[in-house]
């Protein structure tokens, strides 16, 4: 198993390989990404900002594509949008082919305004509302992938007429993952377990108005190990035999230089390979990939503000947990560089902690990243932010969340303005004002 193999091969061998494809350090010593200069893209947009490269994000898609069409034609390949909620991105993936897994109303409501057809439209989620359910019905959403009995009963007192459906199982398997992150096992909060699975499709059997296509699986995310499919598969077959498999997203993506996920096409040919022997040879597959679409497409730009010399050396810049909750999770690994001074891959430097703004000691971005002599007004970069940092992104300490800027050959594009005070302040009910007291 090697890491993405056409992606690797467009980043300049200087930098590290987490960065997005066609990165490079420019002439003036900074880094580029999508061509643009990242220092010119803070002092333009301010920070802490996301910076996307709009090429790496279509070859990812490419890949899958090309990977599930070679060995399983007729599947489907899905972006589960909870990795990068935008429009803009969305829609880049509208372009190429994708449909959308979405997991609550509000992510339906971006994936329609992307311009997904709804038919490509998958609803997922263990706690759907019957408002969320009634929107999706509403909106003719293709699929909806049932998570469990009280659901099944509020979807069928909405009337549904032709409504295809999935079942989600938990196949019970065990994932190299963290615990945050793993559904395979039988004790999830995800899916309908194996044993009661049977029962689950008799009873959407009895529901007018529903067309159970088939089972869906997902086993967990951030997975290296791709041997957990033929599992999977083996458990869901004793369900019997069904047109449609939902297989789920789930391969890792390398945050740091030296983690060697998968490549994509070896995750799909695991996938398809699993399918094929245990479910039977032409089924129609749906794959859903989320954070290895996006991961590596994505940098975040900060500024510092402040370097303390101690025991540690303590790198703090304008942002942290509220655009990057990742490392608080699951303890989450980053790289990070000042963005007109990278080391090489190795270079000696001076070893960081790089620490947020906010009012946690477990605000911390990265505990060990060397950095050539940080100084305060540094821009500082980190790498592989595309997935699961805007979609986590909060508001503690009332900081304003950050843009989203797309770049591509050169040209920089803020699909998603920074959040202003105003924004902060827009929820707070009228009445409680200073102005307004006794
Ligand atoms: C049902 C489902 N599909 C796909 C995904 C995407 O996973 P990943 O981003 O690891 O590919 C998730 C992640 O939570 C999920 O719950």
């Amino acid at each position: 198993m090697t890491h993405n193999r056409s992606i690797m091969a467009a980043t300049t061998s200087s930098l590290s390989t987490v960065y997005p494809l066609g990165s490079r350090v420019n002439e003036r010593g900074a880094l580029e990404v999508g061509g643009c200069d990242v220092v010119e893209l803070a002092g333009n947009f301010g920070t802490p900002a996301y910076a996307l490269a709009e090429d790496d994000l279509r070859a990812r898609a490419r890949s899958f594509m090309r990977a599930l069409a070679d060995r399983s034609p007729g599947g489907e390949v899905l972006f589960a949008s909870k990795a990068l909620p935008c429009v803009a991105v969305e829609r880049i993936f509208v372009e190429e082919g994708l449909g959308c897994d979405v997991a609550s109303g509000g992510e339906l409501a971006l994936a329609l305004r992307a311009g997904f057809a709804p038919d490509r439209i998958y609803l997922h989620g263990n706690a759907k509302s019957p408002e969320e359910l009634g929107h999706a019905l509403q909106a003719g959403v293709g699929t909806i992938v049932i998570d469990n009995l009280d659901e099944l009963e509020a979807l069928a007192r909405l009337g549904p007429e032709h409504q295809r459906v999935l079942l989600r199982v938990t196949p019970g398997v065990h994932t190299d993952t963290h615990a945050s992150i793993a559904t395979g096992q039988t004790d999830s909060k995800f899916g309908v377990a194996l044993a009661s699975a049977p029962d689950a499709i008799a009873r959407i059997a009895a529901v007018p108005g529903l067309k159970l296509a088939g089972l869906h699986i997902h086993l967990g995310s951030q997975l290296m190990d791709t041997r957990v499919f033929e599992l999977a598969a083996a458990a869901i077959a004793s369900l019997g035999e069904f047109p449609v498999y939902g297989l789920g997203g789930g391969l890792a993506a390398a945050h740091v230089e030296g983690a060697h996920p998968p490549a994509i096409e070896d995750f799909v040919a695991a996938q398809v390979a699993a399918a094929d022997r245990h479910l039977g040879a032409g089924r129609r597959l749906v794959l859903e990939p989320g954070r290895s679409l996006v991961a590596n497409a994505g940098v975040t730009l900060y500024t510092v503000m402040s370097v303390k010399r101690s025991a540690s050396t303590w790198v703090a810049v304008d942002g942290g947990m509220s655009d990057n909750l990742r490392p608080m999770l699951y303890g989450a690994q980053y790289e990070a560089q000042v963005a007109d001074r990278l080391l090489q891959s190795g270079g000696s430097g001076e070893h960081c902690v790089l620490a947020g703004k906010h009012c946690e000691s477990g605000d911390v971005i990265a505990r060990d990243v060397v950095l050539d002599a940080p100084r305060a007004g540094d821009v500082v970069v980190t790498p592989a932010t595309g997935a699961y940092c805007h979609a986590l992104a909060n508001n503690y300490n009332g900081v304003p969340r950050p843009p989203v800027i797309l770049c591509r050959d050169g040209d920089a594009r803020v699909v998603v303005r920074r959040e202003t005070y105003e924004d902060l302040l827009a929820r707070e009910q009228p009445g409680d004002d200073a102005d307004d007291g006794a």
